[in-house]
């Protein structure tokens, strides 16, 4: 298990003056669904060149004021993260990989010309905020604590060059089902716009790349599927990831692919988590592209057996249809596969602590 020295910033704790009642939080921890519902409490950070971040504190969750010249509302110089806490059966909470979240905001701020918050500092952030809404674990199967920690430029200046004020803050959320139909494997359309070329932002986790994906999500939810799929800018021919999570494809003679990160697709930390359950289950394992003509063949032939995304939000999740403007298919039997299961479940297992945690994945909080 990972442990953490003390932080190198101290966060001020501010009083609550009003919290959730109980039976408000109650009804919505038996129904949390996805992003829709907050917790009390925020983190929030300051930055300003020549200070570094400062100004720390833990308090009501409300809204901020911003200046409405301030960068992020103009030039969206904006990052994020996503993870998730979890509550053991043992009563004790938990987060995942926290230090990977980091070291990815912080990759994410390089590319986005932000300053980066040093790993103890972001990771003590999220832990305060757990400890501060301990009573906000949903009650549902596969329930948890979705963080999203986030950074924006707050200078008020309207030139184009990186902001010299920032604020960072950590939110949460209790978090279900990400996907609203509850159906056992999800449908996806393949996009005919580009989420991102080379040299691009594509494996940074910024806001622009999300709003740029909206009018393709909003085409494959109006086509009726659960998530779109972007393939690469310069060929369209080669399968990159979801609007929100990235894909594996899993074959009849044991192998597993899953894309390769050449910088326009996002590096997801249940990506790399399954990349070494997948290893040793036994399975062959290739990062490596793969395009949609080879999964329709593949599908049909029988090679092809499985295909699942993951990613924080949506776990493991199957991928049952593939549609887009040249046609659909559909992977396998249409549903949940054995090899999915098999992964979600020792993934979930080892999230809640109910399989031993080989990789030094878990961090125990209390
Ligand atoms: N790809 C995109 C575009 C995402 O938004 C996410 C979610 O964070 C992922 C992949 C999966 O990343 P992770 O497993 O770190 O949540
Ligand atoms: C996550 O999985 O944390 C994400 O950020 C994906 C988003 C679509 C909710």
């Amino acid at each position: 298990m990972a442990t953490l020295a003390q932080p190198s910033i101290q966060f001020a704790r501010l009083a609550h003056p009003a919290p959730t009642a109980a039976d408000v939080r109650e009804a919505v921890l038996a129904n949390p669904g996805f992003g829709t519902y907050f917790t009390d409490h925020m983190i929030t950070i300051d930055w300003a060149e020549g200070q570094g971040w400062h100004n720390a504190s833990l308090g009501p969750r409300g809204p901020i004021a911003l200046d409405p010249a301030a960068s992020v509302l103009h030039y969206a110089q904006e990052i994020f993260e996503g993870l998730k806490a979890y509550r053991l059966k043992d009563g004790s909470m938990a987060l995942f990989r926290p230090e990977a979240n980091a070291a990815r905001f912080n990759a994410s701020a390089r590319r986005l010309a932000m300053p980066e918050l040093p790993v103890d500092v972001f990771v003590s952030a999220v832990r305060e905020l757990v400890g501060a809404d301990r009573e906000w674990f949903p009650s549902v199967e596969g329930g948890s604590l979705y963080l999203r920690p986030f950074m924006i430029a707050t200078e008020a200046f309207l030139g184009v060059r990186p902001a010299k004020q920032y604020k960072f803050i950590v939110i949460a959320s209790p978090a279900g089902n990400y996907f609203k139909s509850g159906a056992p494997a999800v449908s996806i359309w393949v996009s005919d716009y580009t989420r991102a070329a080379p040299g691009g932002t594509g494996a940074a986790k910024c806001g622009g790349n999300y709003a740029a994906s909206l009018v393709p999500t909003a085409e494959a939810f109006s086509r009726g599927h659960d998530q779109v799929l972007f393939l690469d800018a310069a060929e369209h021919r080669w399968i990159e990831e979801l609007g929100g999570m990235n894909l594996f494809f899993a074959f009849a003679d044991g192998s597993l692919i899953t894309p390769p990160l050449t910088g326009t697709i996002l590096p997801g930390i249940t990506r790399d988590s399954l990349l070494s359950l997948a290893r040793e289950e036994g399975l062959t394992v290739r990062e490596e592209r793969y395009s949609l003509d080879q999964w329709r063949e593949d599908a049909a032939s029988g090679r092809l057996i499985e295909a699942f995304a993951c990613g924080t939000a949506a776990v493991v999740t199957p991928v049952g249809k593939v549609a887009g403007t040249d046609g659909e298919f559909v992977i396998g039997s249409g549903g949940p596969g054995q090899l999915t299961q098999k992964l979600k479940a020792r993934l979930t297992a080892i999230q809640r602590g109910e399989e031993a945690d080989t990789h030094g994945w878990v961090m125990l909080l209390d």
